[in-house]
């Protein structure tokens, strides 16, 4: 693997190596482990023009725990600032012989577009509406590590799916390793053609309840709408869409519950849905740190590595 810039460049196959591995980091972590060697003499940068806890944290700990050199670049203390370009930036930093460079940027297409440019590999941390690959690969090692399998499960996103790069990237992934995706929410947030990314749309949180095997929940994406004119409103919302105790209840007694974060308690969803214990949702960030330090074991050659130091 050269980059990782979208769902679409993870094979089934390739899912399922990281699966294998990021579960094996994962016991290892859970045994105690918090240094590796694996990623010694490399170094990974971390260059974020969004803001971010769980994506960017994780990055950081995955290198580090990996004995990788890390830097952190934040946009508002950048040169970027000053007027320098995303691709000069890269540029700059590229001369520094990083190995990995790790870029959420607001832009669709900027992973991709710099990656063009420089000798180091992209990890596209999120990229506006359009890919966050990394957040998808945890998501379904969740999921298989949860049913075994996403063959035949089926999955429903609800929420502010035309905005949401995750909804995109897990639509391709869970497709690929063999579930059904749909999407429920306000018309106003549904994307404009469903079939372009293979999902299909429900109209009732009765179908909603029939159908999922897991449900994922999406906060609104304020930042990319004019936040005055956000139909239904967050109250609105709450009421018609938000996960609680009732809706919970309607759902199949084996249905998961997943978020990525940020959520917003009292939005789409309550106190109820994340105290349950078919929440999955701090679960994904657990393995999130797994998968992010398989990426940048594979990233940078050391798969090998990887795999001796955790055996
Ligand atoms: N899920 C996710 O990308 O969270 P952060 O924005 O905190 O990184």
């Amino acid at each position: 693997m050269r980059h990782l810039i979208s769902a679409e460049d993870v094979s089934r196959e390739l899912f399922y190596e990281i699966y294998n591995l990021s579960c094996r980091v994962k016991k290892a972590l859970r045994e105690g482990r918090k240094k590796f060697s694996v990623l010694r003499g490399k170094c990974v940068v971390n260059l974020f023009f969004e803001p971010s806890t769980r994506t960017r944290s994780s990055f950081e700990k995955a290198g580090k725990f990996l004995s990788a050199d890390v830097i952190n670049i934040t946009a508002s203390a950048s040169s970027v600032k000053k007027g320098e370009t995303l691709i000069d930036t890269l540029k700059n930093l590229d001369m520094m012989h990083p190995d990995v460079v790790v870029l959420r940027h607001p832009c669709e297409g900027a992973p991709y577009t710099v990656s063009k440019f420089i000798r180091a590999s992209i990890v596209n941390a999120g990229d506006g509406r359009h890919q966050h690959p990394t957040q998808a690969l945890l998501d379904a090692v969740t999921l298989v590590e949860h049913f075994g399998t996403l063959e035949g499960k089926r999955i429903t996103i609800i929420g502010d799916i035309a905005n949401s790069r995750v909804a995109r990237s897990d639509a391709i992934l869970f497709r690929k390793l063999g579930a059904e995706v749909f999407v429920f929410g306000p018309s106003t947030m549904m994307p404009r053609f469903p079939e372009a990314i293979g999902v299909k749309r429900l109209s009732s949180f009765e179908e909603v309840a029939e159908v999922s095997d897991a449900v994922i929940l999406l906060r609104i994406q304020l930042e990319r709408q004019d936040a005055k004119k956000v139909f239904p409103s967050l109250k609105e919302y709450a009421e018609l869409f938000g996960m609680n105790k009732k809706r919970l209840s309607m759902l199949k007694p084996e249905t998961v519950i997943l978020h990525p974060g940020p959520f917003n308690r009292g939005v789409e969803l309550n106190n109820d849905v994340v105290n349950s214990d078919r929440s999955l949702i701090f679960s994904q960030v657990e393995t999130g740190l797994a998968v992010r330090m398989v990426i940048l074991s594979l990233l940078c050659g050391r798969k090998e590595k990887l795999k001796e130091e955790i055996a």
